[in-house]
């Protein structure tokens, strides 16, 4: 059978950054380590005044295509995954397109586009969409193009504005593929939740609290569900863990709840017993209460364990470095995370081709799937090309008051006009708007 999976992929960050600790501690009144420490963010990107989810996502496609030497012929489906979308029925797939026509003498009109929405899963899910057309042989040996684009604003004031964030990230996904194979089974914990929604309106209504909780509980969902396919999972079967990162104190919570689910009946619980003892059953428990306490002592205990914290180092840790710098992308958010763990194992010069990653994806409203994803041969090269920290380390830093204006200028009910921080090179722009207030777009040599 066939390989397929992500042959390539691209990340195009927003070209603004916001310190966090420096720039926004002080004007919040709040510790500085609220944000590193607490929820384990330093910077996020925000888009430039030029910049918005089309320009983001065409520009991570256009480098994608330039450098696997591909034209639009090579390309039979666009898939954009967005929650930031503009067009309730013109999806951004068609405007990137149109960018993309723009370079390439080309056309892209014999590919399948479409738009996916279902809150940050939907970039899995098109993967997923992508995963199935080239299964059901149906794409006459072409590619696709899944982008996962967002410009992940809050409410100004909201506790959710610590966690903003804006970036593309393009994969393609075909046949024999350079850095992962999809596995074709999958978990999925989904259910009717209303922890985070946007009820035609651009800023989220959120419960904060308890995003998190559903967040952790369809991810337990999926994760059996998915065992209920592939038998057991267990800590030496992952190299690494990538998780959808909110905020990587998030990804803290499920890496620990991963780590009791994984090592629960085995020698690893056994040796720890010694220290913190087994972990509770709930038959053991006169009432659900009772046993929710002791479940919480036991993970208390268990995440100051050096076998947990050399786990953690290890596996998920490396998933963080991005996000860390940038915020939640939404869509792209769990895409970084694989990005930033191979480029980990990169730099650190380790083999891991033919290892595997096991990939968290979680959307509010709510649903959590979970992959195996299979490290290729190629793996080494193809992370090699990657200029995200290049992109991280060449932002433009807001002052706070310059922030508040970037934040206005990508409202959507507020049609503020704002200077550009950055000098477009290389890339599609925003210009304007058309006749029926369609957004205009153009490359900027
Ligand atoms: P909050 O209430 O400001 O934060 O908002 P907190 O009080 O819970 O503090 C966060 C952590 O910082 C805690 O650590 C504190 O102890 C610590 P933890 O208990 O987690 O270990 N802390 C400190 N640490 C060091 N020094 C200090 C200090 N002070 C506190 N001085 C919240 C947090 C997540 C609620 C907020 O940011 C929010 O509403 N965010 C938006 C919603 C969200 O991101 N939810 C995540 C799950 S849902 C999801 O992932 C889906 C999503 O991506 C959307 C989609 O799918 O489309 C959001």
């Amino acid at each position: 059978m066939t390989a397929v999976g992500i042959d390539a992929i691209e990340i195009w960050t927003g070209k603004l950054k916001l310190d966090l600790p420096e720039t926004v501690a002080p004007i919040k009144d709040k510790d500085p380590e609220y944000y590193t420490k607490g929820l384990g963010l330093y910077a996020s990107s925000f888009p430039d005044a030029h910049e918005d989810i089309v320009t983001m996502g065409a520009n991570a496609a256009y480098r994608l295509m330039e450098r696997k030497g591909l034209t639009p012929d090579d390309i039979g489906r666009i898939d954009v995954a967005t929650e930031s979308a503009f067009d309730n029925s013109k999806p951004v797939s068609t405007y990137i397109a149109g960018c993309l026509e723009q370079v390439y003498g080309d056309d892209f009109h014999h590919a399948n586009k479409g738009e996916r929405k279902f809150a940050c899963i939907a970039g899995t899910q098109s993967l997923d969409d992508a995963y199935n057309w080239i299964k059901a042989g149906r794409n006459r040996g072409r590619s696709a193009l899944v982008i996962a684009t967002d410009t992940a604003l809050y409410a100004r004031g909201d506790p959710g504005e610590a966690t903003q964030g804006a970036g593309a990230v393009a994969m393609l996904i075909g046949e024999d593929p350079s850095l992962v194979e999809l596995s074709t089974e999958q978990g999925y914990g989904s259910a009717d939740e209303t922890d985070f929604l946007k009820p035609n309106q651009q800023f989220p209504s959120v419960d904060g609290k308890r995003s998190m909780q559903v967040y952790l509980a369809r991810m337990r969902e999926a994760l059996e569900d998915f065992e209920s396919v592939m038998g057991d999972t267990h800590l030496d079967d992952f190299e690494y863990i990538p998780f959808h990162t909110p905020f990587p104190g998030m990804v803290r919570r499920a890496g620990l709840l991963g780590y009791r689910h994984m090592i629960r009946n085995t020698d690893v619980e056994d040796e720890l017993a010694a220290e913190i003892g087994r972990q509770p059953r709930e038959a053991e428990y006169d009432d659900r209460e009772a046993y929710e306490q002791a479940i919480r002592d036991y993970m208390d205990d268990l995440k100051s364990t050096d076998d947990y914290r050399e786990w953690y180092a290890d596996t998920i840790k490396p998933t963080l470095g991005i996000s860390r710098e940038v915020g939640n992308w939404y869509t792209g958010s769990v895409h970084i995370a694989r990005a930033s763990a191979l480029q980990y194992a990169a730099e650190n010069d380790l083999d891991v081709t033919g290892r595997k990653l096991l990939v968290g994806s979680y959307g509010s409203g709510a649903q959590a799937e979970i992959h195996a994803e299979t490290i290729q041969e190629g793996w080494r090269e193809e992370i090699g090309h990657l200029s995200i920290d290049e992109q991280i380390r060449d932002r433009h830093d807001l002052t706070y008051e310059e922030y508040e204006d970037v934040h206005d200028r990508h409202n959507h009910d507020k049609r503020v006009e704002l200077d550009d921080f950055t000098e477009p090179e290389d890339e599609f722009v925003f210009v304007g708007r058309g006749e029926m207030d369609e957004r205009t777009y153009e490359y900027v040599e």
